[in-house]
């Protein structure tokens, strides 16, 4: 793989035909409220998700719940076989914290959680496959949103205590450790706007902040727990998983107000990658200034202590990367409606659209297609963070999977892993790639409507079997052949 990259650069032309290095990793990934169901089951208490699709509004949720979903608390063997047929190097899944601690507090360990997930886990080892978990993807236990979730600052506290007893229990054969997915869906989404995410509040000026410096200091504690007990014995890896949306100004104009946006869009990222640690300067003084102008008495960006500043920075190991989407930034007029992060942002007047270009011809309104703007967001980490290994922890393509074919899912995939291989080529340090996801999910606030699995499952079916989609036969070839380029061989030619 060195002499095609170094090949390529003297020849300024691609030389590798898609292949990836034998380092890099494929993996596939899933959550658990997404796919367990048995919410119910033993001692388990109810997450803030089974709270809010439990309302019966006619809207939460698309009228449907994660009360059975996929079924893998009992059907995990079936998705660990679709891994293996894939040839995953790993699987990423989430732990339900409830399932693992009723009471949220480690004062009671499930007996039944922890078997669950040490099957899990040690059915993966045996197929080769190895385990990557995320600590959190969203599932707070109710009892502490009752105490005010993300917005409490004891949160940090009781996430370090929930991460050592994951650390403790799987630590010796979990190696790669994701703390939180998504602080700016769990944070923007579900404190400030009332968009469909639990727990659904609204509180557009100050909501979002509070979680956002919560949610780093939490990640921070559990970082720290495992690079002071852990690692010493078991050597592995820990990081955040980000989602970014790339962005940039429509116009040269515009190009200050992308810079800005984007700022705003990677708030998460900066206060633990970055050399000086801390919110990004030009974005906390823009919102010190709105907040005085509003006639608040103090920032709603919360600041860091000089103590918390070094407390959060450097806390990674790696780069984790959710990425689906990019948008264009231009200057908001009277007439758009802001709504952060999905449509604008109120704090730099900025509105965010996409280019006519980018398709979007699947149910999921906001997945428009622009595949450069991976590459570009990695290009960013490495020159704004320094060569840090990334692993892109997310990435995926969601339709309403009616007919069965899912070509625009593959081609998705082929335009995405052509950037990653063009990255890797121009000397970014990016390891693995994976896959959103390996079987249907329930999603959120869109229900069951959106596919976004390699595999099907059909929910009206009771035996929910998973069944490969033509996405998942190309996802196999890719891996086996470690390159993207095996469509002509059966699918692509025809699209
Ligand atoms: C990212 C989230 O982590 C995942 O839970 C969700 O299903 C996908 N985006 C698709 O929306």
């Amino acid at each position: 793989m060195k002499t095609c990259i170094v090949l390529s650069v003297l020849l300024f032309s691609r030389l590798c035909n898609g292949k990836f290095p034998s380092w890099f990793k494929f993996g596939a990934a899933t959550s658990s409220y997404q796919i367990e169901g048995a919410w119910n089951i033993s001692d388990k208490t109810p997450s803030i998700w089974d709270t809010f699709c439990h309302i019966k509004d006619d809207v939460k949720c698309s009228n449907a719940n994660g009360d059975v979903a996929a079924n893998s608390y009992y059907q995990w063997k079936e998705d660990l076989d679709a891994a293996a047929e894939l040839g995953l190097d790993y699987y990423r899944f989430s732990i339900s914290w409830t399932r693992i601690l009723p009471t949220g507090y480690p004062n009671k360990i499930s007996k039944d959680g922890v078997r669950y997930y040490n099957e899990l886990i040690n059915g993966l080892l045996a197929r080769g496959i190895e385990p990557m978990v995320t600590m959190y993807h969203w599932e707070l236990p109710q009892n502490l949103q009752d105490l005010g979730g993300w917005t409490n600052a004891l949160i940090s506290t009781w996430f370090a205590d929930y991460a050592k007893v994951l650390f403790t229990l799987f630590g010796d054969r979990v190696k790669t450790w994701l703390t939180i997915n998504e602080p700016l869906i769990m944070c923007a989404a579900a404190y400030s706007e009332n968009t469909g995410f639990a727990p659904g509040i609204s509180d557009p000026n100050y909501g979002a902040f509070l979680c956002a410096k919560n949610t780093l200091l939490a990640h921070a504690h559990a970082w720290r727990i495992y690079d002071v007990i852990y690692r010493p014995k078991y050597g592995g890896k820990v990081s955040i998983a980000n989602q970014i949306f790339w962005m940039e100004g429509q116009s040269e104009e515009e190009r200050k107000l992308g810079e800005l946006t984007y700022s705003l869009n990677v708030l998460y990222t900066y206060p633990v990658f970055s050399k000086n640690g801390g919110w990004p300067a030009e974005i906390e003084e823009i919102i010190a200034t709105n907040s005085k102008n509003q006639g608040f008495s103090f920032s709603r960006l919360p600041a860091f202590t000089t103590e918390e500043i070094n407390f959060v920075k450097g806390t990674y190991d790696f780069f984790g990367l959710n990425y689906y989407t990019s948008r264009l930034v231009r200057k908001a007029t009277k007439e758009d409606k802001l709504n952060w992060p999905f449509t604008g942002s109120h704090e730099l007047e900025s509105f965010l659209t996409v280019d006519a270009s980018w398709r979007n011809e699947n149910t999921v309104p906001w997945l428009h297609e622009y595949p450069i703007g991976l590459r570009r967001i990695l290009e960013w980490v490495k020159k704004e963070f320094g060569d840090i290994e990334i692993i892109v922890t997310e990435i995926g393509y969601g339709d309403g999977g009616e007919d069965g074919n899912d070509y625009n899912k593959i081609r998705y995939h082929k335009e995405h892993l052509e950037q990653v291989e063009l990255a890797i080529n121009a000397g970014i340090n990016v390891t693995g790639y994976t896959v959103w996801s390996l079987i249907d999910t329930f999603e959120w606030d869109s229900g069951n409507t959106v596919k976004f699995g390699l595999y099907k499952v059909d929910y009206d079916d009771p035996k929910r079997a998973r069944i490969p989609r033509p996405s998942a036969k190309f996802y196999a070839a890719v891996i086996q052949a470690r390159s993207f380029d095996v469509l002509h061989k059966y699918i692509y030619d025809e699209l």
